[in-house]
């Protein structure tokens, strides 16, 4: 049975604990009821409260949707806020700033508290030393950090000063780096000397030497750079300066840049079905409010739990569910900097034992990889450790296969703790359709109803609603406002990628393909319609790993496609043609891990396909369109069905049966 076979055929429905309801922020579905017909009754009002509610503004907004320019569509337009006015000073202001807003755990384990009165200190002086470098309102600062209270230091500074940020992943190649650079126009690089994971430290200042270095981005004056290890690094004296010395005599007080609403916040890349990645550009006063409302609905957010959400900060869920939304709450988080395996497969537990962890939010690939070292090792398995502290478990980024569910409620969560599917993307900015857990009767890979006042259905190519019970495209109705406002620098793209005028120009489309329950309504996500791929949660077009290999010298040619994987939930499986004769035996070998590490070159080792398979030539069509559907069942290993009679040369697909 295929997971999507068992997410579907999955009837077991888990009812919200009858204590957590009776406290929770939506306590009930009817409670849930209530907020989506008061979006429906007046959805304009609704979203107005909610802004008004959740959100400091120091212009109070007048407007609040705008759609005269659709698909541009603005959000409380006229009012006029600040992110980290919002993230620190109003908690600080209302007198909590002894409270903890960062718990940072470092990869040897080494504990350091931040209040919030100190975060904005910290946050002043480096937003103050940014000034000094000249950088301005609307400039773009990229930031290529490592999980550090100075990431989200540098991007908290960003938001104060009305610069927009851009933060790309640490593990990206220099190539990717120079790109987004590029793309950007960044003026300012914020990076660190290197990065520790599992007890390694690994180079970032070199990465982003060698990305200047590639060109196109000389508007890039002032490099800072962050002393994590105190590795060697090459220093540019007239360009690079050390983030303490910047700091450090800098007054810890710096007036926030009040910027309207719609003021792009950042811009966060992401992979497209197309093309290079695609700059998402997000608003500051409808991404705030989105990051901010769902960590009360979806986490049932209180004052007094300590949250840990494990993604990293150059991911959308690390900006939404640990740079903003936590800290606009004035919660307490943990912020980790390691690896979940590092010193062994029980850090996890063993961090949510020592911080008592209430809201633990993790990717179903860690659950899984999790489950594996569990199995094999009672040491590093949860009940080895004291778990009582849970209150909810999250998941995000790919589906969860029920086994995966159920396994994470019973051995994490003791069968008390409600599990939050939430089903998002980059640019929807925060959680779309997900479970409340005061609400919501669970079923195990299903995400459930959608959050009041999103609109999301699911239609047929034409843009017609189809019957809950049928599989569909998943689109997004009307619109919201933590939704991406434009593709930087490419507003056609926007258009063409999200609004395209087969669905009729209207409706929001997601890129995921979904389907209702008969009689809940309930979604289950079935993955991407298009040629997107999601590894370990890590979102990758086929093209752009198809551009990286034939680029290498040696390859004419080369297609890529996904294949079910048991722990990263997809794996990128290579179809290459060399320049040369078809390898075969230990060079085919030596050459697909030349390719690999090629690919990780120039994109980054996520990318890295997992299997590498040499052929001829590729299965294409008669108008040489290449065979994708063939492709993927050759990667499963799977009998071919399809019609083949058309292929010049059919002993090719046994050649591409074969790994490298
Ligand atoms: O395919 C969906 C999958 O991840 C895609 C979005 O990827 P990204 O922009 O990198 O954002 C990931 C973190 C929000 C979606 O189009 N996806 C995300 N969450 C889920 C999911 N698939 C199934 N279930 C989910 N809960």
């Amino acid at each position: 049975m295929s997971a999507i076979e068992s997410v579907l055929q999955e009837r077991r429905v888990f009812p919200p604990p009858a204590a957590m309801t009776a406290s929770a922020s939506v306590p009930g579905m009817d409670a849930y009821l209530a907020l989506v017909a008061e979006a429906e009754r007046d959805y304009e009002g609704f979203w107005a409260r909610l802004a008004r509610e959740t959100l400091t503004w120091k212009t109070p907004f007048t407007k609040v949707l705008d759609e005269s320019n659709a698909p541009f569509y603005t959000w409380f337009e006229d009012g006029e806020l600040n992110a980290s006015y919002n993230s620190l000073d109003r908690h600080v202001e209302a007198g909590n700033g002894e409270r903890v807003a960062v718990i940072f755990e470092a990869d040897d384990g080494a504990v350091t508290p931040v209040t919030y009165s100190d975060l904005l200190g910290r946050v002043c002086r480096f937003a103050n030393a940014l000034k000094k470098r000249g950088i301005k309102k609307g400039d773009r600062v990229v930031i290529y950090m490592p999980m550090s209270i100075e990431g989200i230091v540098a991007m908290q500074a960003c938001a104060r000063i009305g610069a927009t940020h851009s933060v790309v992943f640490g593990g990206f190649s220099s190539k990717s780096l120079n790109e987004r650079l590029v793309d950007v126009g960044a003026t300012a690089l914020v990076t660190s000397d290197e990065q520790m994971r599992g007890g390694k430290a690994l180079p970032l200042k070199s990465i982003a030497d060698e990305a200047l270095a590639m060109g196109g981005c000389e508007a890039v004056k002032s490099v800072i750079v962050y002393r994590r290890t105190g590795g060697k690094v090459a220093w540019d004296e007239g360009r690079d300066l050390w983030m303490h010395e910047v700091v450090a005599n800098e007054p810890d007080t710096c007036v926030p840049e009040w910027v309207g609403a719609e003021h792009p916040l950042f811009i966060l890349y992401t992979s497209g079905s197309t093309g290079k990645p695609k700059g998402v550009q997000h608003s500051t006063g409808g991404f705030l409010l989105w990051a901010a409302q769902t960590m009360k609905w979806t986490f049932d957010w209180k004052p007094t739990d300590i949250f840990w959400c494990t993604a990293d900060i150059g991911w959308i869920t690390g900006h939404s569910y640990i740079t903003y939304g936590p800290l606009a709450m004035g919660g307490t988080q943990v912020v980790f900097e390691g690896v979940p395996t590092y010193p062994n497969a029980g850090r996890f537990w063993d961090m949510i034992a020592r911080h008592k962890v209430n809201v633990f939010y993790t990717a179903p690939t860690a659950i899984r990889s999790l489950i594996k070292a569990a199995e094999a090792d009672a040491k590093v398995h949860p009940k080895s450790y004291d778990l009582s502290s849970l209150r909810i478990l999250g998941t995000v980024g790919e589906p969860i296969n029920p086994e995966a569910w159920v396994w994470y409620h019973e051995n994490v969560g003791g069968a008390r703790c409600p599990i939050v599917d939430t089903w998002w993307q980059t640019e929807t900015g925060g959680h779309m359709i997900t479970p409340l857990p005061g609400a919501t009767p669970l079923v195990p890979g299903s995400c459930t109803l959608p959050l009041p006042g999103i609109t999301a259905a699911i239609v047929d190519e034409t843009g017609q609603d189809v019957p809950n019970g049928q599989g569909g495209i998943l689109v997004v109705k009307r619109p919201w406002p933590s939704m991406i406002r434009t593709i930087w620098g490419d507003p056609e793209r926007f258009k063409k990628s999200y609004y395209p005028e087969e669905l009729g120009g209207k409706l929001y489309l997601a890129g995921d393909g979904s389907v209702r329950d008969k009689e809940t309504g309930y979604f289950t996500i079935m993955g991407r319609i298009d040629d997107v791929l999601n590894v370990s949660g890590h979102r990758l077009g086929t093209m752009e790993i198809e551009s990286a290999l034939v680029a290498n010298p040696l390859v004419a040619e080369a297609a890529v496609v996904g294949r079910p994987d048991d722990t990263t939930g997809e794996a990128v499986v290579a179809f290459v043609v060399l320049k040369r004769a078809r390898p075969q035996g230990d060079e085919a070998v030596k050459l697909a891990n030349e390719l690999r590490a090629w690919v990780g070159k120039e994109i980054g080792p996520i990318a890295k396909p997992k299997d590498i398979r040499f052929g001829e030539n590729l299965p294409k069509t008669r108008s040489g369109k290449i065979m994708r559907r063939l492709l993927r069942s050759l990667a499963k290993g799977e009998a071919i069905t399809q019609d083949v009679s058309t292929l010049e040369n059919p002993a090719i697909l046994e050649q591409l049966g074969e790994s490298a």
